[in-house]
């Protein structure tokens, strides 16, 4: 029988990285909170309609990347619907403000959101089919201020602080505007027009953008087609006047605030429910799935799925990415445990499990051993996982002082009972 393993492009997580997973999301849900964000936990599942509706019957995501199953009926009551796993967040998170009528609190809600997202795209590293995200929306009605670029730079404020928190050093945060639905249409035929002629000296994969979405010649990554792209017309020559208001207004927030950033005119985005503001941020690190993160305005959304006027602003951090990033960056040094007890005898493994017991209660982190073996052996695993080992034999027991050796310095000393926790909680080479 062949051996089953996880689908592709999902995959397990174990220790110790799963160490570093929580540390970015208890890094995340600190850095949120300081800016007055709260969780919001929508299902893995919703409708196929919202995604239809909300992200865009022609992006990418909708059209080729969901996976959608018809949900039969159980009873008569219920009818038979069509259920996506959801490939993104936004749209259930906008779907939640209108279903529990966040807007008539009169509040700006600002919500966020840790958790797994699919995607049927093809798996390289940095991009699976299961992946996690850890998004924030700020949303409201008008009168919340939801419309105010200041929203906007603070969030862009937010990112850049808790990058910086999480050390990952070198990213770049690229910025640009796509106006209102308006100017975006008026853009993508302008672009159209212009790329009659130029398409056929175009990689294929254009070729067809072209016709079909012509925003998305802007993703291109091929080489030779490079030259072309820079010589189309910029959407922020489409923009009205009030969209460049507003991403000026952006920009001088974030130009007072010392958030540095690089306007990229190509930086449309493959969501359909993006307005003015667009943004992502990038690292080297990463190749050639560079984005740690995306988001952008999404003052429509709303309306577009059925609800009240209430314009928004978010992201969403690829969690996998970060992780990937820090990696690579090489600042991780291995956690290591506070001790590992050693107990001299099996005779001695209860009274280690009490002194185990006695340290892990004090707020130690205590590995426990095992009294079969060898004291050599002992010695060989306490090393890998804590930064001191406790001897415990029948003499220690006895006289309440045990031997604790420092394994950084490498030091043996004799230590009563009573101040055991304290020798231990404070720092190795002390
Ligand atoms: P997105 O650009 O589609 O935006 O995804 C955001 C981030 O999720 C990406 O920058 C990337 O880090 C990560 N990501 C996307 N696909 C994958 C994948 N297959 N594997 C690993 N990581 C991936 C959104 O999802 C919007 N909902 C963001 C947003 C929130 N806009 C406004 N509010």
């Amino acid at each position: 029988m062949s051996t089953l393993k996880a689908v592709r492009g999902t995959r397990d997580l174990l220790p110790p990285e799963t160490a570093l997973w929580n540390r970015i999301e208890a890094t995340a849900r600190t850095v949120f909170a300081r800016y007055n964000f709260g969780e919001i936990r929508t299902p893995i599942f919703e409708d196929t309609a919202l995604f239809a509706r909300g992200v865009g019957e022609e992006t990418d995501i909708v059209s080729k990347e969901m996976y959608t199953w018809e949900d039969r009926a159980r009873a008569q009551s219920e009818k038979t619907q069509t259920l996506t796993l959801r490939p993104e967040n936004t749209a259930g998170v906008v779907r939640a403000y209108i279903e529990h009528k966040l807007g008539e609190t009169g509040q700006l809600q600002k919500l966020y959101y840790i958790g797994p997202q699919f995607r049927r795209e093809r798996p390289q590293k940095g991009r699976y089919r299961q992946f996690s995200q850890i998004g924030a929306e700020v949303i409201g009605p008008p009168s919340s201020g939801s419309e105010s670029p200041l929203r906007d730079a603070e969030v862009l404020d937010m990112l850049a602080s808790l990058l910086d928190e999480l050390g990952i050093s070198g990213w770049t945060l690229h910025i640009n505007s796509v106006g209102s639905s308006a100017d975006r249409a008026r853009y993508n035929e302008t672009l159209r027009a212009a790329l009659i002629p130029l398409a056929p000296q175009m990689c294929v994969d254009c070729q067809r953008r072209a016709v079909t979405n012509p925003l998305r010649v802007l993703d291109c990554k091929i080489p030779e087609d490079q030259p072309i792209i820079e010589t189309l017309p910029k959407i922020v020559d489409s923009l009205d006047e009030e969209s460049k208001n507003h991403f000026a207004a952006v920009t001088a927030a974030l130009d007072m605030a010392g958030v540095p950033y690089t306007r990229n005119h190509r930086l449309v985005r493959g969501l359909d429910y993006y307005t003015r503001t667009t943004f992502e941020f990038t690292h080297g690190g990463l190749g050639a799935q560079n984005a740690l993160l995306g988001g952008g305005r999404y003052d429509g959304l709303s309306e577009a799925i059925g609800g009240p006027k209430a314009p928004g602003i978010g992201f969403a951090m690829g969690e996998d990415r970060l992780v990937l990033t820090l990696q690579a960056l090489d600042t991780l040094v291995a956690e290591k445990g506070h001790a590992y007890i050693a107990p001299l005898g099996e005779g001695m493994n209860p009274a280690a499990l009490a002194l185990a017991r006695e340290l892990r209660r004090a707020g130690l982190t205590v590995e426990l051993g095992e009294g079969s073996f060898r004291l050599k052996k002992s010695f060989e695993t306490a090393e890998k996982v804590s930064r001191r080992i406790v001897i415990l034999g029948e003499d220690e027991l006895a006289s309440g002082i045990l031997t604790v050796k420092d394994f950084a310095t490498g030091t043996q000393t004799k230590v009563p009972r009573a101040e055991l926790a304290a020798v231990l909680a404070a720092p190795a080479n002390a």
